[in-house]
């Protein structure tokens, strides 16, 4: 039959500047289950380097350690993981529990990496915190507890994954003479169980308590004797163990933040700073650029574009100059859907005359599909011939009660420039049909009668415009304007542009995006802030928690394990900023859209889904990224290092 455990010519020196220091110099020994055996020997001798080497910790020796016949020698990090999370159960000296857990969920953490149900779990470590006689205790804080208390726990957490073989480094080592004698008899219970126990000690009532003393001395055994006959039980472990899941994972990181909570509402403060205002910009640049198409769009009819040929519809002189024939406005017609093109005309500088004054407009145009019936203040459209209408700033100025004008009438008179030739003065006597009031500054007057008057004087009217009206819905007008500004001449050159305050949509909707862009990343900036903000944190925390890194992968958490808790952390820091972030944006967008409701009838924040998901991806993004160094540091530490940290 196999030993349960065999060690075979074990040699380990430690290597200070290349000089060499052998510690444990060719070490034999078998152990089986119910031995419960006493280590003892000169401090510095390498009882604790034995003990690391026989507990999966070390695997820089030389010689081989069976177990159950087979050699750990050639086992992967992951076969050794295993190892130590199934065969292995640990008592330290100063107890090594983690701060920030319950008792129970002290004992519970090596549960949590098996099959049991949450149920299971609970009921098994209620029963082994009542063997080691703490039921009482089990909801409170280390920090809580007495030295023989806290021992106790930490060996019902050696017990709870019922593992083969306790290692118990100087357990009594910190403990009076009462909880030592305490100790000593669960310890020999453990035993009497069938599992093998192996301390370390410098005491000789420990010593003599055992069925077996080992003695080391200048790194070989000296002295191997049984004290009494072992116990005659085999453990027999039959629990699923496997890493820590990736939920469970999670639920230890919210644990450790719940318990750090604030200075981790603070950290959540502080990226939640960042995450509302990236929101809060986007959500403002959506509520101006709605609002702005808004107020366009009462001012002129949102399905109707106005082209003038030439390559900038805003420059006055390009309007003047432009000309569209019938070939033109057929090319524009042949844009899908185009609906209706109309010709139009403009004059600029017309003057009204009227009871002896005169008033001069800047422009008159031809009334066309963009015109909004709904901006005439009094009166109609110019529909007849010989009729005008009025803009309410002109109108003002001729009349005190501007309504009476309307049906009035009037000499129109401006001056048009015959191909070169000199001026030409054209004048009519027109009715006024009507008082516009809107944004724009124009005078209205119908193509026919326009026309006539130019017939009159016999000089050809140029057609400055055309009006397209887009069917369907206003989404089409955009990717038809653009149609429109491509259609090419032979020369490959661009013929037509968008003019009027149609141009001005899409004009206005670039700079607002462009704005609003650079608002965003200025905002930003901050989420980099708090990136920066919490790969410090994640550092103090991997510092912080260096021991607990070491319990935790001495209980058998794999590395990926260690590195999955601080990712998980981060991941939750975000979510929960994300959270936060979004809740304020809400509000204040609630508050500021009600308080100037009044002024502006408009809800100039819009916050909406599409912006939360893009700025919460982009946050949990930056916090995986933020995460990546200080968890893999945590990953890389040497277990026994943690260990021993302070
Ligand atoms: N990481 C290390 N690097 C270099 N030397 C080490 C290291 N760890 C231990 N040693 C040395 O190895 C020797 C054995 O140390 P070990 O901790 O195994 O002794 P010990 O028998 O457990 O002593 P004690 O009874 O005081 O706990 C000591 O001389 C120690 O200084
Ligand atoms: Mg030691």
């Amino acid at each position: 039959m196999n030993n349960l455990l065999e060690l075979k010519n074990i040699t380990k020196s430690y290597f200070l500047e290349k000089e060499e220091f052998p510690v444990l110099k060719g070490i034999d020994l078998k152990f089986n289950y119910g031995e419960f055996v006493s280590l003892v020997g000169e401090s510095g001798g390498g009882k604790s380097t034995l003990m690391n080497i026989i507990a999966g910790l070390d695997s820089n020796y030389g010689g081989d350690v069976y177990l159950e016949g087979k050699s750990l020698r050639n086992d992967t990090e992951k076969k050794m993981d295993e190892y130590r999370r199934k065969t292995i159960g640990f008592i330290f000296q100063n107890f090594n529990l983690i701060g920030h857990m319950t008792v129970l969920e002290n004992v519970k953490v090596a549960l949590e990496m098996s099959d049991m149900s949450k149920k299971e779990q609970i009921d098994r470590c209620e029963m082994l915190l009542k063997k080691v006689g703490l039921s009482d205790h089990m909801h409170k804080h280390p920090n809580q507890l007495s030295g023989g208390q806290k021992q106790r726990v930490a060996i019902a957490r050696a017990l709870a994954s019922d593992p083969d073989i306790i290692i118990a480094d100087e357990p009594t080592g910190a403990l009076d003479a009462e909880n030592t004698d305490d100790v000593l008899k669960i310890l020999d219970d453990i035993a009497k169980e069938g599992k093998l126990i192996l301390t370390v000690t410098h005491s000789d009532k420990v010593a003599s308590y055992g069925t077996r003393l080992v003695r080391m001395a200048g790194g070989k055994i000296t002295e191997d004797k049984n004290l009494r006959e072992k116990y005659n039980q085999k453990n027999n472990n039959n629990m699923k163990l496997h890493p820590l899941s990736f939920v469970n994972t999670f639920k230890m990181s919210y644990r450790q933040l719940t318990y750090n909570l604030k200075r981790n509402l603070l950290i959540i403060f502080g990226s939640a700073i960042g995450i509302f205002s990236v929101m809060f910009m986007l959500g403002l640049g959506n509520g101006i650029k709605g609002y702005m198409n808004q107020q366009i769009s009462d001012q002129i009819n949102p399905n109707v574009v106005q082209i003038i040929k030439g390559k900038n519809g805003t420059d006055m002189s390009e309007i003047n100059k432009s000309n569209l024939s019938d070939n033109d406005i057929n090319k524009i017609k042949d844009v899908k859907d185009v609906k209706k093109v109309e010709k139009g005309s403009m004059v600029m500088q017309p003057s009204i005359k009227y009871k002896n004054k005169s008033q001069q407009g800047q422009m008159m145009q031809t009334i066309n599909a963009t015109f909004l019936s709904k901006n005439v203040k009094y009166g109609s459209t110019p529909v007849n011939k010989n009729e005008v209408m009025l803009p309410s700033s002109i109108a003002k100025k001729m009349a005190k009660n501007q309504k009476d004008l309307v049906g009035k009438k009037v000499d129109l008179s401006f001056v048009t420039i015959k191909n070169n030739n000199g001026s030409i003065p054209m004048n009519r006597s027109v009715k006024i049909s009507g008082i516009s009031d809107g944004v724009s500054p124009a005078m209205y007057i119908s193509y026919e009668t326009l026309k006539s008057m130019y017939q009159e004087k016999n000089v050809t009217l140029k057609d400055n415009f055309v009006t397209a009206t887009i069917k369907g819905n206003v989404d089409k007008v955009q990717p038809a304007q653009d149609a429109i500004k491509n259609i090419k001449n032979s020369n490959g050159k661009k013929e037509f542009s968008i003019t009027g305050a149609g141009s001005l949509v899409s004009t206005l909707n670039n700079y607002i995006n462009l704005a609003v862009y650079v608002l965003a990343t200025i905002a930003g900036i901050s989420l980099l802030v708090s990136a920066i903000m919490i790969i410090v944190v994640l550092y103090i925390s991997v510092a912080e928690r260096t021991k607990e890194i070491g319990i935790l992968r001495a209980i058998g958490l794999t590395k990926g394990n260690i590195r999955g808790l601080f990712f998980s952390e981060s991941i939750l820091l975000g979510i929960f900023s994300s959270i936060a972030a979004t809740g304020v944006a809400y509000i204040l967008q609630f508050l500021i859209n009600f308080a100037i409701n009044g002024s502006i009838h408009y809800d100039i924040i819009q916050i909406n889904p599409i912006n939360i998901i893009y700025v919460v991806v982009i946050a949990l993004l930056i916090n995986l990224f933020a995460a990546m160094l200080p968890s893999g540091k945590a990953a890389k530490l040497d277990p026994i290092e943690s260990l021993s940290a302070e």
